[in-house]
């Protein structure tokens, strides 16, 4: 693998690879050698992605440097491209790029010598986001083939959603969305279910935020979009016994859940963002060559 840009194109085998690198993580530090550098490219807000990287980064053993938007050559109109190729010179050896565009990747992948991760491509793709995701939910039920998985909120906006009904489709599960009018993305060829159905019959529910920032306005009431497509109590009550809550945060409190269940017995919200600290771990390790170790058997230690 030269980059990791989307989660389309990836096998059933290049996803468990990553999953069961993830897993070892947990007990390994700076085992990268040779003095590597990163740069974390965010030309769009980050708390978890951008700090995930950061630790990944140092727990591998790689200096990372830092590139903050409103002070670089961006402001006096440096492109996308010459900013990567400027790290790319100056020596570093592995690009982590947010930015707002869906395709930002076209003007860098096949340009750009040095590894690419894509940490948020605008309502494109989120593949990072998807691959901690994946690992939380295999960590709970040790296998994807027919899990029902309802991915729910804004799906039309969210990279979220596309990265991960890439990934849990070619991993065999039954992907759902639910969303409210407005919200729907036609583009996909997966059901869509209300967010009763989804709460009542689904093993994992996801939920996205509205995406306030690629909408002009917003159709709705926060109450109102609570109550009629979000996450009560009282749906969360009828879930299954075994179900679980994800969400990839920020979480907008109060508005696609209630704010009582961010931290309730089923949400898994806090060790995804934990999960993700692994995940980039081990796509940075994949993608640097430098994996060298056995995998130990990851169902039984997830167990
Ligand atoms: N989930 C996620 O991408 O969060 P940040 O925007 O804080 O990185």
């Amino acid at each position: 693998m030269q980059d990791f840009i989307s989660t389309r194109d990836l096998s059933a085998a290049s996803i468990y690879n990553i999953l069961e690198t993830a897993e070892a993580m947990r007990f390994k530090q700076n085992f990268i050698q040779g003095g590597k550098f990163a740069a974390n490219l965010f030309f769009e807000p980050s708390t978890r992605t951008k700090t995930s990287f950061q630790v990944a980064e140092q727990n591998l053993g790689i200096n990372a440097l830092d590139f903050h938007l409103e002070g670089s050559s961006v402001v006096k109109g440096e492109s996308l491209y010459d900013t990567a190729r400027t790290y790319e010179a100056i020596g570093a050896d592995l690009l982590v790029v947010r930015h707002a565009c869906d395709h930002w990747h076209d003007q860098l992948v096949g340009r750009i010598s040095t590894p690419i991760i894509n940490a948020g491509a605008g309502k494109g793709e989120h593949p990072t986001q998807s691959m901690l995701d994946l690992l939380t939910i295999y960590q709970e039920f040790g296998s994807f083939e027919n899990l029902n998985i309802a991915i729910a909120g804004d799906i039309k906006h969210s990279r979220v959603a596309r990265s991960n009904a890439y990934a849990l489709t070619t991993l065999g599960a039954n992907v759902c969305f639910a969303a409210a009018p407005g919200f729907e993305d036609e583009s996909w060829d997966i059901p869509y279910v209300s967010i009763d159905e989804a709460c009542d019959s689904c093993d994992v529910v996801m939920l996205l935020r509205i995406q306030h920032e690629r909408h002009a306005s917003v159709p709705y009431q926060t109450r109102t979009y609570l109550t009629d497509y979000g996450l009560t109590i009282d749906r969360e009550r009828r879930m299954q016994n075994h179900a679980i809550v994800l969400h990839p945060a920020p979480v907008n409190r109060g508005v696609e859940m209630d704010t009582r269940l961010v931290e309730c017995d089923r949400s898994r919200i806090f060790k995804q963002m934990e999960n993700g600290v692994y995940t980039r771990m081990a796509i940075i390790t994949i993608l640097l060559n430098q994996w060298g170790g056995n995998h130990e058997n990851f169902t039984e230690k997830c167990q």
